[in-house]
């Protein structure tokens, strides 16, 4: 499928998908986020894709929000449907089989910021910029700011980053645990390639499962939670990779994982 506003590339198992609109720093209109969803709609159903890196083109952002031009002048109707339709793209990474995997090249603003906080977790270029700018410009946070910061980084924390709308710089954003590593600007790409393939290495049904569980835990009580891990434990036992995986370790060789 031809994207307007993406580029969506493969490399063995992985894929890269980058969004893709110089000229507003990538910032999220509705033509992206439709395109967005469509896009993982297809990566859902690819099954030779075991990660997704989740990136911004260019050297400066990777969205630095959602459109301002485009939001200027909505009504109250349309700005909650706009709002819908950023969440439906959230729901829609998180629920994605794979993992999704932000790398955050540059400014990561308002919307930016909670596409980066819908991936499984985030890598950071020490130019990185993340934030909550919304209130500045007489908004608030739409796209699951207000839920995801304070999940991720607690209330406290989340709360002072929404009221404010300051910007936190990379090393900010890794003390307060909202990315998990930063890297040079110039090593970025090649890290997050690196550990995607790690963990395109290991049995992808069992990292899918994993995912599965990490989500649906979040919204379930630990006795709910526990109660489904040991559902989806039960069920990687019938899977040809979890045979291959545990005989391979005992026969002191090395597994190769099939996805089945
Ligand atoms: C539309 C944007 C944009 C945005 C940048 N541009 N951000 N267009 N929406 N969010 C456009 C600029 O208008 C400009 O277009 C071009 O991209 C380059 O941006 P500059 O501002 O010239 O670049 P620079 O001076 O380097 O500043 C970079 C920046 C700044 C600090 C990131 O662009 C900025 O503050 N952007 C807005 C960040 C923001 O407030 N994001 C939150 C949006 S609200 P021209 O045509 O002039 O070259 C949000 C709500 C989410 O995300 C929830 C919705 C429901």
């Amino acid at each position: 499928m031809e994207f307007e506003n993406l580029i969506l590339e493969y490399q063995e198992h992985i894929a890269i998908l980058k969004i893709n609109r110089p000229k507003a720093l990538n910032a999220l209109n509705s033509a992206t986020l439709k395109e967005l969803s469509q896009a993982f709609t297809q990566l859902a159903d690819n099954a030779n894709v075991r990660v997704v890196l989740l990136t911004g083109s260019g050297e400066k952002a990777f969205v630095a929000g959602a459109d301002i031009a485009e939001m200027s002048d909505m009504n109250p109707q349309q700005a909650r449907r706009f709002s819908q339709m950023g969440h439906n793209v959230m729901d829609q990474i998180e629920n994605l089989p794979q993992p999704v995997i932000a790398v955050v090249n540059g400014f990561a603003l308002g919307g930016g910021t909670e596409l980066a906080m819908a991936c499984d977790f985030r890598l950071a270029g020490e130019k990185a910029k993340f934030g909550q700018p919304e209130v500045t410009l007489g908004l608030l946070a739409g796209f699951g700011g207000t839920q995801r910061l304070a999940r991720l980084v607690g209330s406290g924390r989340a709360s002072e980053i929404l009221f404010t709308g300051d910007n936190l710089d990379a090393q900010e954003a890794y003390r307060i645990g909202l990315v998990n590593r930063v890297y040079a600007q110039e090593d970025l790409m090649d890290q997050a390639e690196k550990l995607a393939q790690k963990i395109a290495s290991r049995a992808p049904i069992g990292v899918q499962l994993t995912k599965t569980a990490i989500q649906k835990g979040q919204n379930m009580d630990i006795v709910a939670g526990q109660a489904f891990e040991a559902e989806v434990f039960g069920e990687v036992f019938s899977t040809q990779d979890q045979k291959d995986g545990c005989s391979a370790f005992l026969e002191k060789r090395k597994a190769d994982f099939q996805g089945k």
